[in-house]
């Protein structure tokens, strides 16, 4: 029962959680599935910790029933999935494969069943390697490939599914992949990074696009990492590398994409492949900010790198999860007010939570009391933010499951549901029921 001092939350805040497909589905080659960049980086020698593979992740794309009755559990109102393009387009583009299809609709409709939204993001990273094969997204072409899988979904998903993202992480995925070699595709070329920025934003401005004509009722959004980027030092390189790195990590898709503009070093930069009438066809109206969020970062510079930045050391006492991610709840709360102010959109936490290397007790219960320290001052954070004006509409625990964490594989576990990938047998830590406790008394039950 809520108590006196329990903080009271709007009655309509979203309650949810999140996954990604290449994360948690499993069945990598099953039913007509083709590899996507992720399988293909999975495969080389070194790239991921302990050479784990997505091939059996999660096992959901079987187990996705089970997976459903536990957020029926939790009492979670929405959940936040993503499709994996190359199990409904193997070749990318071209004819859809009606079994991936399938899979699809029985995964939302048994979603709708429990009397959960599904929030359906249609790019969480897995890009079909055979479009890989004719350049990826450092091809302008890409955006008309996103588009037609777009419309593929939308024509598919979209009258039962009404909340759609374009991406998620926009900025991880093309630093990651096409300059540090920390993600797939694993390239480090300035020039390919920078394609690849502009290439994704027009893709984001034409998926809006399809979804706004073919979804009736359809409710867009975009999905961004933003966190604070600090210089790891009080010295002018660094403070320089900080800003260079806020520019790539914060500003280079939502500024484009919501203000019309890309933030002033990187415009310079992307000049080149700026045509006519882009910055229009990236800047298209959408109806809420996703944001993902998890704890400043701290930068230094790095002359040989493929920028002038590379990740610092954050204090020496600054407290941090079991990952070693710094923890300040307080930095969250001042960026919900800035993207309040700056961007004048709803927002809705699409992704938080903390990272561990959990494991049952004797008893076989997980006491993960280092994630449920973490998410009650995240939420306690965002409470505060609400109260002090910023336009929060809902917030997303990343994640249900303990899952494919990619470069880490399974070694880092963010799940509040853990799984035992042995025997694929979930057990709900801690973590989970104190999430259920909070969502029954935000809602006064
Ligand atoms: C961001 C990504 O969207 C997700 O795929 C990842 O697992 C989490 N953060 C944790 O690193």
């Amino acid at each position: 029962m809520p108590t006196a001092d329990t903080p009271a939350w709007p009655r309509d805040f979203v309650w949810g959680v999140s996954t990604s497909s290449y994360q948690i589905e499993g069945a990598a080659s099953e039913d007509g599935r083709a590899p996507s960049i992720w399988d293909i980086r999975c495969r080389q020698q070194g790239a991921i910790a302990n050479g784990d593979t997505g091939d059996v992740a999660c096992d959901h794309y079987h187990r996705y029933p089970e997976d459903i009755a536990l957020m029926r559990e939790l009492g979670v109102a929405a959940y936040r999935f993503s499709i994996a393009w190359p199990r409904v387009l193997p070749r990318g583009r071209g004819s859809p494969n009606p079994k991936g299809l399938d899979f699809y609709d029985r995964l939302v409709d048994a979603v709708l069943a429990a009397g959960i939204e599904p929030w359906a993001c249609l790019y969480h990273w897995d890009l079909p390697q055979a479009l890989q094969d004719r350049g990826g997204w450092t091809r302008r072409d890409s955006a008309g490939w996103f588009a037609d899988y777009a419309v593929l979904m939308a024509q598919r998903l979209g009258d039962r599914v009404k909340r759609w993202a374009t991406f998620n992480e926009f900025a991880v995925f093309t630093l990651f992949g096409y300059a540090i070699e920390w993600g797939a595709p694993g390239r480090a070329d300035r020039a390919d990074h920078l394609a690849a920025i502009h290439h994704v934003n027009l893709a984001h401005g034409a998926g809006v696009d399809v979804l706004r004509d073919l979804v009736p009722g359809a409710s867009i959004g975009a999905i961004h990492n933003r966190q604070a980027v600090w210089p790891e030092q009080d010295l002018p390189e660094h403070h320089e590398a900080a800003a260079l790195l806020d520019e790539h990590w914060n500003r280079a898709f939502p500024e484009p994409q919501l203000l019309g503009h890309y933030p002033p070093r990187i415009a310079a930069a992307i000049e080149p492949y700026l045509r006519a009438g882009d910055l229009a066809r990236i800047c298209r109206p959408i109806d809420w900010f996703g944001l993902n969020h998890y704890g400043p970062i701290f930068v230094k510079p790095d002359p040989q790198g493929t920028w002038n930045f590379t990740w610092g050391e954050a204090p020496a006492d600054a407290p941090r999860s079991e990952i070693g991610w710094p923890i300040y709840p307080e930095a969250f709360r001042d960026e919900l007010l800035e993207l309040t102010r700056r961007f004048r959109l709803p927002i809705y936490v699409t992704e938080n939570g903390a990272g561990g290397q959990d494991g049952p007790g004797p008893d076989g219960s997980i006491d993960d009391h280092h994630r449920i320290a973490y998410l009650s001052a995240y939420t306690g954070a965002l409470h505060e933010a609400l109260a002090a004006g910023a336009d929060v509409r809902g917030y997303f625990v990343w994640s249900l499951l303990d899952n494919f964490e990619w470069g880490a594989g399974y070694a880092n576990r963010f799940g509040i549901v853990y799984v035992d990938f042995a025997t694929q047998q979930r057990t709900p830590k801690a973590s989970a029921r104190w999430y259920a406790d909070l969502i029954r008394h935000a809602r006064g039950g």
